[in-house]
């Protein structure tokens, strides 16, 4: 018995389902969890002593690839000081200022724990300063946790959504409308019906919770005029795609603006944490200056944000993204030549550094109901194949997957070599 079947065991006997998050217990993807002990640069090694290239890199924090030794240094250093305070620390202030130096269309800037606890905040703060109670979002994109965005759409479109889990009262998600992504005309016709009554809307301005669907063009130009007419505040979740795609928010590198900003993922290089930007005049509404409640023990932390600190100093002084966004290129030209030569099927959908192998031949990919016609089987069988070949991707069709810094051309190759191999046994 494997050491990670044994910890498994274990860990079912103890922990709902054997994990901490359910996407990990493996329940898409066939076979069983597997235990991780250590990650140094692009690999990440099991309990017993297996080697994986990792293109799931702790879903999508890991820009920097493990352990990476000025991150592992800026903890250190920090952590031989208190692993926390919760008293002001002048770690707080640099990351502020380096947020408001990025990230420029926003002017403060609040810490948090978690991608979750910060579109919470985003949400609740947007309802504060608008007075108004609706949410407007999209089916597919993912936003954490929170009661208000587990819903789904309800069986018409523009009807009130419907909770996707157990336990989120009617009365929350009747405050919820979930439209399809990429679909324009549906806001515009969920504005009409529920006028005056959106306080936000709220999306990924790169879709990558389903997979990784692109916002079609002029979709968040209409979306940022669409809420501007109507009242509405306009939130990008840039949980994943903040510091993805270059050493800002997704915002600033098409020019359309939201009122929001959630960060969350790599400005914590790997540690919990979470945060929410916007102009003064919104953040001002935040207590203790205003009335719209937030708080948190461990916010700020400093060992997280000297992980964070780090991990930003260090991209926007070696700005690895033109060298990650080939990586990912070249793996995705890999897999579309076998899938083009009919040989997998299957098609490789990268932006930058990430990217997802869609067991589909469904052309265009724009929302969820055209990822949802995968292959969730085949992808599962690849999924296993590329595990016992030495490769860990995020175990779901509906994942991003990413290169880091630290993968080599090498990792690359290796990889599109497995796929070939794959190919060739179907
Ligand atoms: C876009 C997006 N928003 C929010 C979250 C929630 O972040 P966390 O898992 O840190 O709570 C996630 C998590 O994957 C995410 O992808």
């Amino acid at each position: 018995m494997s050491g990670s079947s044994e910890l498994f065991e274990r860990a079912r006997r103890v922990i709902p389902g054997g994990v901490n998050s359910p996407v990990r217990a493996f329940g898409s993807v066939e076979g069983n969890p597997v235990f991780m002990e250590k990650g140094v640069g692009s690999a990440v090694y099991d309990v017993d002593g297996v080697k994986y290239v990792d293109f799931c890199c702790s879903w999508g924090p890991l820009i920097l690839g493990h352990a990476d030794p000025d991150v592992v240094e800026a903890v250190k250093r920090t952590a031989e000081n208190g692993l926390s305070f919760g008293i002001c620390n002048p770690l707080e202030v640099e990351m502020a200022e380096l947020l408001e130096q990025r990230v420029p269309h926003a002017d403060m800037f609040r810490m948090v724990n978690s991608g979750t606890e910060a579109v919470m905040t985003a949400l609740r703060l947007a309802r504060g300063y608008t007075e108004r109670s609706m949410i407007l979002k999209f089916d597919g994109c993912y936003h954490g946790h929170s009661d208000a965005l587990l819903v789904n759409a309800g069986s018409g479109l523009l009807t009130q959504s419907v909770s996707s889990s157990a336990g989120v009262s009617a009365n929350v998600a009747s405050e919820v409308v979930s439209v399809p992504y990429n679909d324009i005309e549906s806001v515009d016709e969920a504005f009409a019906k529920y006028k005056d009554r959106v306080a936000a809307v709220i999306v990924e301005p790169v879709a990558g919770n389903m997979g990784l669907v692109r916002p079609k063009k002029g979709f968040l130009e209409a979306l940022r005029e669409l809420s501007a007419e109507n009242g509405a505040l306009l939130v990008f979740d840039e949980v994943i795609t903040g510091f993805r795609f270059h050493a800002g928010t997704f915002a600033e590198l098409i020019g359309v603006l939201p009122d929001i900003t959630v960060l969350g993922k790599i400005i914590g290089g790997g540690m919990p944490i979470g945060a929410i930007g916007a102009s003064k005049e919104i953040m001002s509404h935040l207590a203790p200056t205003g009335g719209v409640y937030q708080a948190g023990t461990l916010s700020g932390n400093p060992v997280a944000l000297a992980a964070g600190i780090a991990t930003l100093r260090k991209l926007v002084e070696t700005n690895p993204y033109p060298k990650l966004e080939r990586m990912a290129a070249r793996l995705a030209e890999n897999i579309n030549r076998l899938a083009a030569e009919k040989r997998l099927p299957s098609r490789c959908e990268a932006f930058g550094g990430a990217f997802t192998i869609f067991f589909t031949s469904n052309r265009p990919l724009e929302n969820l109901a055209d990822v949802a016609k995968c292959d969730t089987d085949a992808f599962a069988s690849f999924h296993r194949r590329m595990l016992d070949a030495g490769f860990y991707l995020s175990p779901s069709q509906f994942e991003l997957d990413f290169i880091s810094t630290a993968h080599t051309e090498e990792d690359v190759n290796a990889f599109g070599e497995a796929v070939a191999d794959f190919a060739a046994d179907l």
